[in-house]
């Protein structure tokens, strides 16, 4: 009988440490955690201690107290008190971008090195409340938004112990404006959703032969001409595609509207990186000055058809269309002030080259002189890669660094020995993994963008399913949700430090030749943007597909509340 009390007695106690497992809800996964059994309630009236930090890290504070009040009504003061109901506390021996938060019965404490750090804390903190407080949003606001939406006034938050960094420096997400526009309001929409997920890096596509999305003001035709179509595919979640049977644009962004974007991610912690696609796909600058292009008198428009590889590019032998590009690169780097500038280099044929006379003495020359080399196969393509190492100086000159897709290393005939000049970073997407393990070997950083199996395109269809939208991709296997997470972007093999140290991080990456609209963009964006943003942040052996299941369905009152559609192929029943 003794025997079977025990027995039972500890079932019971079994049970109830089961039951008292709090779910905490946290994407991506922190690098340790440590959850507690009880809750801690912010005090209607709460006090935020910050004593020794400068002004620049206060302000993490006063962003935090703003938004609690907004969404809970519970008010917080900054004091400088060691009785605060949170304490903030610089410690130095914390990564740049991480931060320690522990929640219990007494107070909430956070430390960081970084006014980024705090931020990062205080995004998981939010996350741990109900939904409203990331959604920004009061309880009768949320309630509008979703009927069934409960929160009590002030949020109780479980006890937990979190040490958290990142596992990769870069964490990046493109979106491709030129190909469809989206407003600053969208934009800013977009970047919400990024900073919930501790995205630090966005990749802007700014031109493309659809469209040149960039105001510059020494060439006004660039968005006077570049930024209309003459019609455009749209595409639609019910209707898939249509034509718009009309002019598509005037659609860019002033330089104001860039200074703008550029402040809200500043405010997100989030850098903005312009891309400027060069020499290739440029269909649209060159509608606008065909003079820079390899035929002037030919006929140039700005592409109407969304997909594609033109052959149209710019007259990399003419100095005049050269000075061109460094002067848009000029205009670029006055208005982004962050450290990279992104110049593409993809998907580049060099048929216009091979034809033009210029390009032709100046590839005679430059192989006279030994700046590069005389090929038999692709003979044409060191052009680009002398042309990168022209843009790089001009690029460097203004103490910037520039960024290339993989054709810059990937590509027949690419000169390798030009471009590890540059010292560029390069994003890999085609062939990904070779074009990050050459670009390592090189020691030129690398960032994984998987377009293949296990796809960081996360523009593809995201499921074959019957009535999916039209996208591109099949939207089988490789492009679901469960390989978007399994894809290991340093793959087990890569063990050299020397060389894995190049592996600088991840992104998600967004084309829009089939949408047109935000709505769709979500749709298709959540949940594998969340799948990047764990592959981003949380280490490797940390990730498990089935509790990222269970956090991303309860994010799923998240994007209701935020107005984001979101693919419903993976939610945990
Ligand atoms: C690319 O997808 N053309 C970088």
């Amino acid at each position: 009988m003794k025997k079977l009390c025990l027995i039972l007695l500890c079932l019971f106690s079994m049970l109830m440490s089961v039951e008292a497992k709090q779910f905490v809800n946290i994407t991506p996964m922190p690098k340790k955690m440590v959850v507690g059994e009880g809750t801690y309630r912010l005090p209607k009236s709460y006090t935020v201690d910050v004593a020794f930090l400068a002004d620049s890290l206060q302000s993490e504070a006063t962003r935090f107290v703003d938004i609690i009040r907004k969404t809970t009504g519970c008010k917080g003061k900054l004091v400088k008190s060691q009785k605060a109901s949170i304490s903030m506390q610089l410690d130095k021996t914390i990564a740049y971008e991480g931060y320690r938060l522990n929640v219990g019965e007494r107070g909430i404490r956070v430390s960081a090195s970084s006014a980024r750090g705090f931020f990062y804390a205080f995004q998981t903190l939010k996350k741990m409340m109900p939904a409203n407080v990331m959604a920004g949003m009061s309880v009768d606001e949320a309630q509008k938004a979703v009927p069934y939406f409960r929160a009590e006034a002030c949020p109780e938050i479980a006890h937990v112990d979190i040490d958290d960094e990142p596992r990769f420096w870069y964490r990046g997400f493109m979106l491709d404006c030129g190909r469809h526009f989206f407003t600053v309001d969208e934009i800013k929409h977009i970047l919400d959703g990024m900073a919930i997920y501790k995205y630090n890096y966005f990749h802007w596509h700014l031109t493309e032969d659809q469209g040149w999305r960039f105001e510059v003001k020494k060439y006004p035709r660039l968005t006077e001409v570049g930024s209309v179509a003459s019609d455009c595919r749209m595409t639609d979640m019910e209707k898939g595609h249509y034509w718009l049977g009309k002019p598509y644009g005037p659609y860019f962004y002033t330089q104001e509207d860039c200074r703008e974007i550029v402040e809200y991610a500043r405010n997100l912690h989030i850098e903005v990186i312009p891309e400027i696609d060069m020499p290739g796909h440029i269909m649209a600058a060159l509608a606008a000055y065909p003079e820079f292009s390899c035929n002037p008198e030919g006929e140039h428009k700005v592409q109407t058809y969304q997909g594609g590889v033109w052959t149209d590019v710019l007259n990399v032998g003419d100095p005049k269309a050269v000075q061109f590009a460094r002067d848009v690169l000029t205009e670029v780097m006055d208005v982004f002030p962050g450290q990279y500038v992104h110049i593409g280099g993809d998907e580049c044929p060099t048929n216009a080259w091979e034809s033009n006379a210029q390009c032709q003495e100046h590839l005679a020359s430059l192989i006279k002189e030994g700046k590069v080399k005389d090929l038999e196969k692709h003979r044409f393509r060191p052009l680009q890669s002398y042309f990168i190492t022209q843009m790089n100086d001009h690029i460097k000159a203004r103490g910037k660094k520039m960024i290339l897709w993989n054709e810059s290393v990937t590509a027949g005939g690419a000169d390798l020995d030009l471009i590890k000049s540059t010292g560029a970073t390069i994003f890999s997407w085609n062939p990904c993994q070779q074009g990050a393990a050459i670009a390592a070997s090189l020691g030129l950083d690398a960032v994984i963008t998987e377009w293949g199996p296990g796809c960081y395109y996360i523009n593809r269809k995201q499921h074959d399913g019957e009535g999916e939208p039209v996208a591109a991709g099949t939207g089988r296997k490789s492009d679901q949700l469960p390989a978007v997470y399994a894809y290991k972007p340093v793959p087990d093999k890569v063990m050299d430090p020397n060389v894995k140290k190049h592996y600088a991080g991840v992104q998600a990456t967004f084309w829009t030749e089939h949408v047109s609209d935000i709505n769709y963009f979500n749709y298709l964006a959540y949940p594998r943007l969340l799948a990047v943003a764990e592959a981003a942040w949380s280490p490797e052996e940390k990730k498990d597909f089935e509790d990222f299941r269970t956090r991303f369905t309860a994010d799923t009152m998240l994007f209701d509340l935020t107005g984001r559609l979101y693919g419903k192929h993976f939610i945990a029943k």
